[in-house]
């Protein structure tokens, strides 16, 4: 009989390689990885073919859930070298002039899922892992310095807002300029994703921000509040909605590829870091509230100051294992750093490592990826699914008298600040300078250009005219007007003429004014 199915002619002349066989995962040799066991050549599957159930079952677990979040991204390892003494403001060891720390980035889109185009507008994630003697440092910060929010209280409403419909599983630009208009405080981000800084060019041409405020302390315990800047030593460079549009159909890995090349290539991505540092008792009168994560703090009050270089050199050889199921979590912090009264700081502190325990597991840190690599681990914690971190019978409680040490530190905290009052629920407290459009105006007018406002309101108006209705349009302009008169009085004009720019990610751009029948004639509303 000829062989017809190609299955059947391979195994008329197995290679070198099918000689070398395989094994089932018990490690006993397996029977054949082509053919399942079957009663006659045209018969059923039989159950007992554990080999062929074995490779299905696993197959069907091989997938985690995506990450919430930042479900796209890119990373590769490198190297954090400080090559300036900044001792004064931190302790911290991978600060220190002369030490080098291995390092893991990675970089995502924020809305998209795991097959979203790189080049969609969105701000990018910019999360670092430090392995320091010390233990892990992980600073999870964005390309922008600023963020939508300032209450953590409000992150999962915002990010609904910027996923999917409940009904349709559509992206939805109505539901996102909803949240927005309703949200003032998210104009100088939006301000920044609307601007020629919106889409990057690639992942190595965009700075990374810490953006939140953090504290530093020195060796001899006194403190600052720093904020962290990466710039890209490749330069800061974005796409236009147009070229970001059609490079999202050519090739939707468009990102993941070009640092992969570029690190394959010998090109290695370099960051030049620098912090600004105010002064520990200048957060208490500073003329806003420097925790507000919706403010950049003036390089004229409080200067860079630079620190060190961080450089990406080693692509992943097991994305799954080093990329996806690398776990940064911002409460991660090693003896020099701490957290700040920032509100949004203190609700991340507790939102990744949880989130972490659901989408990868309980001993996600024992994966190597995310493993401390410090001598002599010592956590107390054990067991649980996969865990294979067990010392035999040494104590597993504490304190223990047999030898195994403890952590017994008490009275203040070296990085404590004060606080006082009753417990509340209410917004910061107003400063002088607290508002939420005055930056993102001195954004558009004092550091942008002509060309540059001019391409910001195209795109806005592009975005609105993809669906936003009546009445969340009409406060979208007022939203605008309030960033600053002109640009706003822009905007509407040019919706109003159905005219606008690309928006990769956004709703096709023929779309028209819209009015939303339904709130027109509810007086409610
Ligand atoms: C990822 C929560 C704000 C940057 C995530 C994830 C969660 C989350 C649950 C998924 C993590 C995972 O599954 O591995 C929150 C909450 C926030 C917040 C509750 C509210 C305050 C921010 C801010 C930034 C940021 C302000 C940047 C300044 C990132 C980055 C990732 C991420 C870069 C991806 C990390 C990676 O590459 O694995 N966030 N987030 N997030 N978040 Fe946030």
């Amino acid at each position: 009989m000829t062989a017809q199915h190609t299955g059947e002619s391979i195994q008329t002349a197995p290679s070198d390689e099918a000689k070398l066989g395989s094994h089932t995962d018990n490690g006993a040799p397996a029977p054949s990885d082509r053919n399942s066991l079957t009663l006659g050549a045209d018969g059923p599957i039989l159950l007992h073919d554990v080999h062929f159930l074995n490779q299905m079952a696993h197959f069907n677990r091989e997938r985690v859930p995506e990450r919430n979040v930042h479900a796209k991204g890119s990373g590769a390892f490198g190297t954090f070298e400080a090559t300036e003494d900044v001792s004064k403001y931190t302790k911290a060891a991978l600060f220190q002039k002369g030490s080098t720390v291995e390092m893991l980035a990675r970089f995502s889109t924020v809305a998209g899922e795991q097959g979203s185009p790189d080049t969609w507008r969105d701000p990018r994630g910019f999360a670092l892992k430090f392995y320091t003697p010390e233990g892990n440092y992980d600073l999870v910060g964005n390309n922008t310095p600023v963020f939508f929010i300032r209450d953590t209280m409000k992150f999962p409403h915002f990010i609904r807002s910027q996923k999917r419909l409940g009904g349709s599983g559509l992206r939805d630009n109505h539901m996102q300029w909803d949240f927005w208009s309703l949200n003032p405080e998210s104009a100088h981000q939006v301000t920044y994703l609307m601007g020629d800084r919106g889409i990057p060019k690639t992942f190595r041409h965009m700075n990374g921000y810490g953006s939140h405020t953090f504290l530093w302390i020195n060796e001899a315990g006194e403190k600052h509040w720093v904020k962290y800047h990466f710039h890209s030593n490749q330069g800061v460079e974005g796409l236009t909605g147009e070229e970001a549009t059609r490079i999202a159909g050519q090739d939707a890995d468009h990102h993941r590829r070009d640092l992969w090349d570029a690190i394959e290539a010998g090109d290695f991505p370099s960051w030049t870091l620098s912090i600004q540092a105010m002064p520990y008792e200048d957060a208490k009168t500073y003329r806003f509230n420097p925790f507000d994560l919706t403010k950049v703090w003036p390089h004229s009050d409080y200067p860079l100051i630079k620190v060190g270089t961080m450089t990406l050199n080693k692509n992943p050889d097991n994305f799954f294992a080093q990329i996806e199921q690398a776990a940064f979590e911002p409460s991660a912090v090693v003896p020099g750093i701490g957290f700040s009264p920032d509100k949004m700081l203190l609700g991340r502190a507790f939102a990744y490592s949880d989130t972490h325990r659901y989408r990868i597991g309980a001993n996600y840190l024992q994966l190597p990826v995310n493993r401390p690599r410090v001598e002599n681990l010592n956590t107390y914690t054990q067991d649980g699914a996969m865990a294979f971190e067990h010392r035999g019978d040494a104590p597993v409680y504490a304190p223990n008298s047999q030898g195994r040490g403890y952590a017994d530190q008490v009275g203040e905290v070296e990085d404590s600040w004060e606080a006082d009052g009753a417990m509340v629920r209410q917004a910061y407290t107003l400063r002088a300078e607290d508002d939420d459009f005055g930056q993102a105006g001195t954004l558009v007018r004092e550091v942008w250009d002509d060309a540059q406002r001019e391409s910001f309101v195209e795109t806005v108006a592009g975005h609105l005219l993809g669906g936003v209705k009546s009445p969340v349009l009409e406060k979208a302009f007022d939203y605008w007007k309030n960033v600053d008169a002109d640009t706003g009085k822009q905007i509407e004009e040019l919706v109003r003429a159905g005219l606008g720019g690309d928006n990769p990610g956004g709703m096709a751009d023929d779309a028209k004014v819209v009015e939303d029948p339904i709130v027109e004639t509810n007086t409610q509303a």
